[in-house]
């Protein structure tokens, strides 16, 4: 089995019951940080290495994940016999990807995956994850008159702190159809659709 195979099936095994973060949004970011990284010329196999593993600390402590996942991943790298500086760059690049937490991404591959991550903040993907993350978090009721303000949280999420061109792009679209859905569910919420 190729590594990069080897490394999908462990992003599989250890993101079950990730909810939100599971093994799905690891791929879809893997796919966003490569589109992004192509047109910047980022280093594309730390990307995708990265962007499968970046959420396996999720299940162990979802606070500091980026932390436990930076530590996690030096162990399956190494013993997947990754060199020592190709090993350092993945986690750094997963210690530094939330927006919530850990150290700011410095290098062009910590940057795009950070992005990469945002996207998935928003449009219709975003706003399925962000009523799971609420509920699992207990900051959604489940309430749907409350559902205006999660969108409102959802889009906040994202301003600013953008470090490529292509994930504004990307977000622009996704933050669009979030409001346009918003106006929609506040027209039925008043009984006028
Ligand atoms: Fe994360
Ligand atoms: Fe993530």
């Amino acid at each position: 089995m190729k590594e990069i195979d080897r490394i999908r099936e462990i992003s599989r095994q250890m993101s079950q019951n990730a909810t939100f973060a599971g093994y799905d949004h690891a791929r879809r970011v893997t796919q966003v940080a490569l589109d992004i990284g192509r047109g910047e010329g980022a280093d594309l196999e730390a990307l995708e290495v990265a962007g499968l593993l970046h959420d396996v600390g999720v299940p162990l402590d979802k606070p500091r994940h980026y932390e436990i996942g930076a530590f996690l991943v030096k162990g399956i790298l190494t013993e997947l016999g990754y060199d020592r500086d190709f090993v350092e760059k993945v986690a750094r690049m997963v210690e530094t990807h939330s927006r919530y937490g850990g150290p700011e991404p410095e290098t062009l591959e910590e940057k795009v995956l950070q992005d990469a991550d945002a996207v998935e903040y928003v449009g219709a993907i975003g706003l399925a994850r962000g009523i799971v993350r609420g509920m699992e978090n207990g900051s959604y009721t489940g309430n749907v008159d409350e559902l205006p303000a999660l969108i409102d949280s959802l889009t906040k999420q994202v301003s600013g702190n953008l470090h490529t061109e292509r994930a504004r792009e990307l977000i622009e679209g996704r933050v669009r159809f979030l409001q346009e859905f918003k106006e929609r569910l506040e027209k039925e919420l008043h009984g006028e659709a």
